[in-house]
């Protein structure tokens, strides 16, 4: 089954489209957490400029999706549930940030196996990411 290759070497980054693919999904990924309702407190969290944030999240992508390590040569080493334990990240925000990417992914031509794949497998870190905040600020 074809969905079974996407986490094996850059199959991933290719079916994305490579950096350019991964480009166009995190730059709507942006837009829509500019226009959406939900992730108004998302967008807060954020600086008022995204550019930079835009290019981290493709870089961190190119890497995560088994392309060429450009967040690390770049930015150096990162641990996204580490990072953003700073932020108060909930199950709303945990899921405002990913219905962004959703709507973000929906928008691509990527085959619908793919976009199932990127979906269930970048849950894995938001969930983390929620956790980390959720230690952080020593909840229950
Ligand atoms: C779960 C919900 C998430 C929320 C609410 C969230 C929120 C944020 C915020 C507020 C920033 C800082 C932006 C700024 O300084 O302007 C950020 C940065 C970043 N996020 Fe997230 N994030 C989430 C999940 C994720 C996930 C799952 C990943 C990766 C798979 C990720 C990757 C990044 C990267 C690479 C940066 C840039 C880090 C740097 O400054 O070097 N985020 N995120």
């Amino acid at each position: 089954m074809e969905t079974a290759n996407y986490g094996v070497g850059d199959a991933s980054f290719r079916a994305a489209g490579g950096s350019d693919g991964i480009r166009a999904v995190v730059s709507r990924f942006y837009e829509y957490m500019d226009e959406l309702t939900q992730a108004r407190d998302v967008r807060a969290m954020h600086a008022a400029d995204l550019h930079e944030v835009r290019e981290k999240l493709i870089a961190f992508l190119c890497a995560w999706l088994g392309g060429p390590n450009e967040y690390r040569a770049r930015f150096g080493p990162i641990s996204i549930p580490g990072f953003h334990a700073r932020f108060a990240i909930d199950e709303a925000e945990r899921d405002a940030w990913l219905q962004c990417m959703a709507s973000a992914v929906a928008d691509q031509a990527w085959d619908a196996s793919f976009k199932t794949y990127f979906m269930r497998a970048i849950s894995i870190p938001a969930e983390r990411v929620r956790v980390a905040s959720v230690m952080r600020r020593g909840e229950p």
